[in-house]
């Protein structure tokens, strides 16, 4: 069977992309190849991080690979917090709280609340580099709503519901979300 290392250990990541590529491509994490780098992320752009985790992977261990990033991108700030969205609101990053109170202080009085999740993907096979891309567009609500998901989850309301990713839950949200949208064109690929 098809090997493919999945630059991450996280574990709701990995069972997302396991599920959809079946039995067909065995798919697996840092720890399975007994990696335990602290992979760098210092490119400007996610398509930049993607390829920059991908291409570690590749050129440690020669092996077929991909990596993701993903980031909240706002029209009214100029696309931010994007490539920095987990380190928005400073420190060493992931305080999703901080950050959502940092990018609500940015919005308030704002009334362009347009905004998308834009996850990039870069697989490397047989040294070559593709880039997949998956984009969910919505808007960011004034005050937090909702317990579930993670990260920006309960200020982004999805375009064609009423309800944050946070209130809709995981069910719903990975059928639309950026993350699934990108994998998916993925697998397309791999499955071709
Ligand atoms: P990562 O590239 O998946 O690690 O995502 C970077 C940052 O973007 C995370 O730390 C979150 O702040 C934010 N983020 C990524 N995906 C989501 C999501 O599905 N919902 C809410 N926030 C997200």
């Amino acid at each position: 069977m098809k090997k493919l290392v999945f630059a991450t250990n996280n574990a709701h990541k990995l069972d997302e992309i396991r599920a959809i590529l079946g039995d067909k491509i065995e798919v697996l994490s840092l720890k399975d190849i007994q990696c335990d780098a602290d992979i760098p992320e210092t490119a400007a752009t996610l398509e930049g991080n993607a390829i920059l985790k991908a291409e570690y992977i590749f050129q440690h261990y020669g092996l077929d690979c991909f990596a993701d990033d993903t980031g909240l991108e706002v029209e009214a700030l100029n696309g931010a917090p994007g490539v920095y969205s987990a380190r928005y609101a400073g420190g060493n990053g992931h305080d999703s709280e901080a950050n959502m109170r940092k990018l609500l202080a940015e919005l308030q009085g704002e009334t362009n609340r347009k905004a998308r999740f834009r996850t990039c993907i870069c697989l490397i096979e047989g040294g070559e580099k593709h880039l997949f891309e998956g984009i969910v567009n919505g808007s960011i609500i004034e005050e937090k709503h909702g317990t579930s998901g993670f990260g920006y989850d309960p200020v982004f309301v999805p375009q064609g519901y009423e309800q944050t990713f946070a209130e809709l839950g995981n069910e719903i949200k990975n059928c639309i979300s950026h993350r699934a949208r990108a994998v998916e064109e993925l697998c397309k690929y791999l499955n071709r």
